[in-house]
């Protein structure tokens, strides 16, 4: 198997990931990867590669003293071989070195592969109703460093 890197994100892979993301995710989403997430806040998003291809991507950012997880995916063919972990992992080791004592992540209510996985990585999750709009209802995911 490729060696994996963990890196920061370039425009190039920025481009790349809009075009792929409704097939990583199974459904249109495009509308989720807003260009704010790489021109404003790009410096806590992380790329993984295997040799030179792009397998996996997060995008969060640090704020006070929480570390957001806004976005993660893995190409599918990619998926439960530790890739979306390495990237958390790198994510809390900034998070660490910025003094972040706090992680938080949402995902479309229903997305019970996501939740299985932040619990895997030890976040509590939870739903909250209308966290994105009456009605529009969000799984919350928290852990403390
Ligand atoms: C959720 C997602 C990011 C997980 O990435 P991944 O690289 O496959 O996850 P990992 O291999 O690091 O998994 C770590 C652990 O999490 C758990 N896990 C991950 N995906 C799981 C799934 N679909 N079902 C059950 N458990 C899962 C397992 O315990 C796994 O360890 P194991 O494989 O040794 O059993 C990936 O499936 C994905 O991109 N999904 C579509 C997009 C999405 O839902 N993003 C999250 C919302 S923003």
């Amino acid at each position: 198997m490729a060696e994996l890197t963990i890196r920061g994100i370039r425009k190039a892979d920025y481009d790349y990931l809009v075009t792929v993301l409704d097939r990583w995710w199974g459904g249109p989403s495009g509308q989720r990867i807003d260009p704010i997430f790489f021109y404003e806040l790009g410096s806590d998003a992380l790329i993984a590669c295997e040799e030179e291809r792009v397998v996996g991507f997060l995008l969060g950012f640090t704020r006070h003293d929480q570390g957001y997880i806004h976005l993660v995916g893995i190409e599918p063919g990619a998926r439960r071989r530790g890739v979306g972990k390495q990237l958390y992992e790198r994510f809390i080791e900034r998070c660490e070195d910025a003094g972040v004592r706090k992680l938080k992540a949402i995902a479309a209510f229903g997305n019970e592969g996501s939740k299985l996985f932040h619990e895997a990585l030890g976040f509590e999750s939870r739903e909250e109703p209308d966290y994105a709009g009456p009605g529009r209802k969000r799984l919350v995911f928290t852990k403390t460093l």
